[in-house]
């Protein structure tokens, strides 16, 4: 179950993270060290589909709760449970080998006694091999966030549109848009890194918002819908592939068209059973001749 640590083998850990954040342009300058790479993060929930992104070499794989809407079918985040968010990510434990694995503590999880909270932090990195957890919330989550790093979990943070907020923001919007909005989410971001959070995401916040929390934080952010001026960026693997439903928000480049590429595939499938083309001769199994003789072949197509 847990992730293989050996040093130089090229697994990304949370010390690798952390140092992956840019420079100061001013200190950039003065030293000439060229910007560290940008951190690529993906959501992956399978097996088959985190095999392939670690392979390609994403340095996050992060177990969503975006689960809930993208595999699940629910309309928000707020029904998925830790049993379930535990089951996906034993599964994506047993693909991963270079990636950082981070798992994403569900609504709920976190919001009664701290200890509470700590112990079901504790299960994704005990039972389930995540090597850190996600937190929404920033201000607010100061003191769980200490607990958690006392507690050896690193943890990532996770500002502005915050999707298990759902209900008190009123809607998924962008966030820090009012001067008032965006100095509390400034606040944010520092208590988040004060309380010892290794890397933040800031979610569908302005561009410029977000280059001022890069600027200021000396953890790496990792925007989603932040702008191009984040440490790194995130998508939800389903929207980059092209296998979502819905509308898509503007930030949610699509890379591939998976829909329409599962749709034709299972289209040909089925016209090719009920035509009887598939399957063919070739892809059936035969009898030894010996035996053909007692039970004579059908017409071969
Ligand atoms: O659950 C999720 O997929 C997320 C990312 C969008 C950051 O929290």
């Amino acid at each position: 179950m847990n992730a293989p640590t050996r040093a130089g083998n090229g697994k990304v850990t949370v010390p690798d993270i952390v140092s992956r954040k840019s420079s100061p342009s001013t200190e950039a300058q003065l030293t000439g060290a060229p910007p560290p790479r940008k951190l690529t993060c993906l959501t992956a929930y399978d097996y088959s589909t985190a095999r392939l992104l670690d392979e390609a070499g994403v340095d996050i794989l992060l177990v969503g709760d975006s689960l809930a809407m993208v595999v699940l079918g629910y309309e928000n985040t707020l029904p998925v449970t830790i049993e379930e968010m535990l089951h996906h990510t034993r599964a994506v434990r047993r693909a991963t080998r270079r990636a950082l694995l981070v798992a994403d503590m569900p609504y709920g999880s976190f919001h009664g006694e701290l200890s509470d909270s700590v112990h079901n932090a504790v299960r994704f990195i005990k039972e389930a091999g995540a090597e850190a957890v996600k937190i929404e919330g920033g201000e607010r989550r100061l003191d769980l966030i200490h607990r958690l790093v006392e507690a050896e979990i690193p943890v990532m943070g996770h500002i502005g549109l915050t999707p298990q907020s759902l209900h008190a923001l009123g809607g998924f919007r962008v966030q820090g848009k009012t001067s008032a909005a965006a100095e509390q989410l400034l606040r944010d971001a520092h208590a988040v890194e004060a309380a010892g959070a290794f890397a933040v995401v800031l979610e569908a916040i302005p561009r410029e918002l977000a280059a001022q929390i890069t600027r200021e934080l000396r953890i790496p952010t990792i925007g989603i819908g932040a702008g191009p001026d984040c440490d790194g960026q995130v998508l939800v693997i389903h929207d980059l592939l092209g296998l979502s439903f819905g509308i898509s928000p503007k930030f949610a480049r699509r890379y591939a068209d998976l829909r329409g590429t599962i749709s034709r595939a299972v289209t040909d499938f089925c016209a090719d059973v009920e035509s009887g083309k598939f399957p063919s001769d070739a892809e059936s199994y035969h009898l030894p001749a010996e035996a053909r003789e007692r039970h004579p072949s059908p017409r071969r197509r």
